[in-house]
């Protein structure tokens, strides 16, 4: 049987959705490699039918084996921030070894030219797919809604949604909107060496998130935007570590800097549909 598709990231959130969308816009589950580290998240995976294979991005032979007789390579980029410069790397050298004819990668938006905390990785791996002999596609995704989902808990139980935004918009969209955008590239031609901005077809500001946590919840949601001073202050307070707590921040900071703003409806156009409001998408997650 051939296996034609290979998704990484395939035991996270993102990875499984676009295996779930592949299949129903009718690829075979025999062609679809799901590819994770961990085994036992992947056996439960494996119940879609599709075959599976145990990788680590650190581990070039595990990629080489996972990658041969694969046609295209969805690289949906790895969650250990300051790793991933070298196992995306690692990823398409393999890719190269083998033959495969695609790469699709989840990067992040402008991440080119971003001052965005988490570009740098991304914009290197972008790099590394250029300067690579195989035709890529690049899917710079905006936030997940559902990155909200931990702030509506703890929303629920104190009543307030606090950040450091001050003002800044988040054109966020669902996880399945974006699993659907990778599954129409994949599946469909005319994508070769072309970089697309995903996001929202709207973009929020902090009082209309809350207003969509309460509407949620079903209970009132106050809403207040701090200094970062202020916010670091808040958030330690709680007991959160520095580190967590500095990048929670630096990320607000970026939101009130507008970089991730961006409406270009890319993503309702590759999908055909609108994206999913912010509302419905915080509703589903729960
Ligand atoms: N746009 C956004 O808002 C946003 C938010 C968060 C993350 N992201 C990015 O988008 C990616 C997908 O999001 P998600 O929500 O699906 O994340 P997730 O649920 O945390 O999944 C991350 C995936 O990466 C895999 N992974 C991590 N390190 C690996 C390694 N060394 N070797 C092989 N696989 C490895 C994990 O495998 P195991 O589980 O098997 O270890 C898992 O399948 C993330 O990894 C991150 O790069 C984007």
């Amino acid at each position: 049987m051939s296996k034609s598709i290979v998704v990484t990231g395939a035991t996270g959130h993102l990875g499984r959705l676009i295996i779930e969308r592949l299949i129903a816009r009718g690829t075979a589950p025999g062609d679809i490699v799901a590819a994770g580290r961990n085994a036992e998240r992947l056996a439960a995976v494996a119940r879609l039918g599709v075959a599976t294979a145990v990788i680590d991005f650190a581990s070039p032979a595990s990629l080489n084996s996972a990658f041969a007789g694969a046609d295209t390579l969805m690289l949906v980029s790895g969650s250990e921030v300051g790793q991933r410069t070298q196992q995306h790397a690692n990823a398409i050298s393999a890719a190269a070894r083998n033959g495969i004819t695609l790469i699709v990668y989840t990067s992040a938006p402008h991440a080119d030219t971003s001052a965005l905390i988490l570009a740098p990785e991304h914009k290197a791996t972008e790099q590394a797919l250029r300067d690579s002999d195989i035709p890529w596609t690049i899917l710079r995704n905006n936030w997940y809604t559902e990155n909200y989902l931990n702030s509506m808990t703890g929303a629920a139980a104190s009543g307030t949604y606090v950040d450091s935004t001050r003002g800044g918009l988040v054109a966020s969209a669902s996880r399945t909107d974006f699993a659907d955008a990778a599954a129409v590239v994949l599946t469909t031609a005319g994508h070769e060496n072309t970089t697309y901005e995903l996001g929202g077809d709207h973009a929020w500001d902090g009082p209309e998130l809350a207003a969509a946590m309460a509407q949620v919840l079903g209970t009132p949601v106050a809403y207040s935007t701090l200094t970062p001073e202020q916010h670091t202050a808040a958030l330690a307070a709680t007991g959160l570590d520095t580190g967590t707590v500095g990048f929670v921040v630096a990320l607000d900071g970026n939101i009130h800097d507008g970089l991730l703003s961006e409406t270009t409806g890319d993503l309702a156009r590759l999908i055909g549909r609108p994206t999913t409001p912010l509302s419905v998408g915080l509703r589903a997650g729960r």
